[in-house]
């Protein structure tokens, strides 16, 4: 996620802007920049990183100014997309971390008025509606600038001639910092600890004005107080808003990861990708390749497709592709990758172009190589993962899959705007699950005490039950296997006994039986069972030894609380255990190698 920071005070305003940036480097970036008012605005900014920008910098003279590190959303990493972005004249500079879901609309209207962008981000709208809407008072045009504005946004505005800083947030986090006769605005907090540990934290909807010695915040149109907050935190915890492992915060981040990355898919005003262009090759198939997590995830697309747009689905190991697969070249496929960089799937892209193949890339980071090298990306908005293991990104492919089905689906309109609905409802079911964190915690301890533990899925929860033991397996070092609920009888239930709990992901689909079954097949072989069940299957607490409930949704929908809950299951489970969560032992966040 992008990072910004704005100062005012007495003080030089560059060294500071740079250090706090330096600050906010921990989040991932790909570009940064600043920019400062002396008698006119001097922005800097380009593809690189914090330290290189310092060196190549004068000196600006100025006690005011903001500053920006970019993980690009909309546009490559590049001189012109990085942050600050201004308005026509070069007056008016707007730092944002978001997504503005409707920029296309905004800036063609805006064209159509005379002004002129330089990039391709949505941010760039920002300083050009303050600039139509400016006549003297720079808190009303912004005002106004954001009432025609849909999607999230934290931005501080920096007007020449105004000796303040402006700054607004909805649905992305803002802080205000106060100093002695100086005050600060950031993203987040490690960006101002090194100057003060007095915030206030902004609300959805308020707009705070800052000078060098006086701070106004205005809520719902009138001015409010708002709580100062001293925080004790290290810089370390500060990185991780508090939480205690990367991991933690990046499962917490889901319900705004799904928001940001459907809010993308279903403002779009041109198809998310050209379907025809994968489809169209003769072949009726489609071909889904990807590692890791992001193969679990390609395992659940199989399952989207087949049943929303009715077309057979493939989804293989990139890694084992790249040695066979020759009949399936000839295809129209999907490769999957949070980081872009995975040599395996990297190769499997250029196989399938080379044996004129088209490839549609579901990518996190903009401008990585997959996103290169395939014919087209649709990105997820999951923001910089740093942990090792995927949760975030797990998540936000999910959605990019349902969204590519539902907009190529042949549903009748109600299932599909049902569908929508049920989609629009996500974030708030995974709260739900979120919320039911010490429900989950507990079944965690009991697991940490088990040297080997099975998932059992069926249908489109199977693969779900690969992704919790993957996720199991790589942050606690308890030996896991994800299998298929009816596979388990030949040959694991040699395995079973008192030793070997069994972790049943139980859907409300027409698996259910079969599942009811195997946990019955199951128990009478000795083993404990812990259901993993949807709200209204209390019941099922009969047949097994404990129940976690996650909320009700479509089956369809189903992975998505689910893997949630398993993610905490694993978390807390390694944290049981003493681990070293976000880098466990021998792994890689992005494995560059074959
Ligand atoms: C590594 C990571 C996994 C990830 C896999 C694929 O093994 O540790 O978390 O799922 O690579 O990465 P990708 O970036 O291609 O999704």
């Amino acid at each position: 996620m992008c990072g910004i920071i704005g100062y005012i005070g007495q003080r030089q305003a560059q060294p500071i802007l740079l250090s706090s940036l330096s600050r906010l480097e921990y989040r991932g970036y790909d570009s940064c920049g600043i920019a400062v008012a002396s008698s006119g605005l001097e922005v800097y900014k380009d593809a690189v990183r914090v330290e290189a920008l310092a060196k190549v910098l004068l000196q600006l003279d100025g006690t005011a100014g903001v500053g920006h590190t970019r993980w690009a959303t909309h546009g490559e990493p590049s001189q012109v997309n990085a942050h600050p972005h201004c308005d026509c004249n070069g007056n008016i500079a707007v730092v944002h971390n978001g997504v503005i879901n409707n920029f296309q609309k905004l800036k063609q209207q805006l064209i159509s008025e005379g002004h002129s962008f330089v990039s391709e981000t949505d941010t760039e709208v920002i300083p050009h509606l303050i600039e139509k809407y400016y006549d003297g008072n720079l808190e009303k045009a912004i005002e106004a600038a954001l009432l025609d504005i849909e999607g999230s946004y934290a931005i501080i505005v920096l007007m020449v001639g105004e000796p303040k800083l402006v700054a607004a947030r909805r649905d992305s986090p803002l802080i205000i910092g106060i100093g002695d006769r100086e005050n600060f605005i950031a993203s987040d907090v490690p960006a101002i600890l090194d100057y003060t540990n007095r915030v206030i934290y902004l609300e959805d909807g308020d707009i705070g004005v800052i000078t060098a010695d006086s701070i106004k915040v205005r809520g719902e149109g009138t001015e409010v107080k708002r709580k100062q907050h001293r925080i004790s935190w290290s810089i370390e915890d500060a990185q991780k808003a508090g939480y205690e492992h990367f991991m933690l915060k990046e499962i917490h981040e889901q319900p705004k990861v799904i928001r940001d990355t459907l809010g993308r898919y279903l403002s779009a005003t041109e198809p998310v990708a050209d379907w025809a262009m994968i489809t169209d090759t003769g072949l009726e198939n489609i071909l889904i390749l990807a590692c890791g997590t992001s193969y679990n995830a390609a395992l659940v697309g199989k399952y989207i497709l087949e049943e929303l747009v009715g077309i057979p689905v493939r989804a293989e190991l990139a890694s084992e592709f790249n040695y066979y697969g020759q009949a399936l070249a000839r295809t129209g496929a999907i490769a999957i990758t949070q980081s872009g960089e995975t040599a395996d799937t990297l190769k499997a892209i250029k196989r399938l172009k080379g044996l004129g193949g088209k490839v549609v890339a579901i990518a996190n980071v903009v401008g990585s190589t997959a996103s290169r090298i395939a014919d087209q990306t649709v990105y997820t908005l999951a923001g910089p993962e740093i942990s090792v293991a995927a949760t975030k990104s797990f998540t936000a492919q999910l959605m990019a899959l349902y969204w590519l089905a539902l907009s190529h689906s042949k549903l009748d309109i109600s299932r599909r705007d049902g569908l929508i609905t049920g989609l629009r409802r996500l974030p708030g079911k995974v709260q739900q699950v979120l919320d039911s964190e010490d429900e989950i915690k507990e079944g965690a301890e009991y697991l940490s005490k088990y040297k080997d533990v099975f998932f059992i899925g069926r249908g489109i929860n199977f693969p779900v039950a690969l992704e919790g033991a993957l996720k199991l397996k790589e942050i606690s070092y308890i030996h896991a296997e994800g299998y298929a609920a009816g596979e388990l009888k030949h040959g694991p239930f040699a395995l079973l006994s008192s030793d070997t709990p069994v972790i049943a992901i139980v859907a409300q689909d027409n698996t259910y039986e079969a599942m009811l079954t195997n946990i019955k097949e199951v128990k009478a072989r000795g083993s404990p069972v812990v259901a993993l069940a949807g709200e209204g299957n209390e019941a099922i607490g009969e047949l097994v030894d404990s129940v976690i409930i996650v909320p009700q949704v479509d089956a369809i929908f189903s992975p998505v609380v689910n893997t949630v809950a398993l993610q905490l299951l694993a978390y807390y489970a390694a944290r049981f255990r003493g681990c070293s969560i976000d880098f466990p032992r021998n792994l890689a966040k992005s494995v560059t190698v074959e």
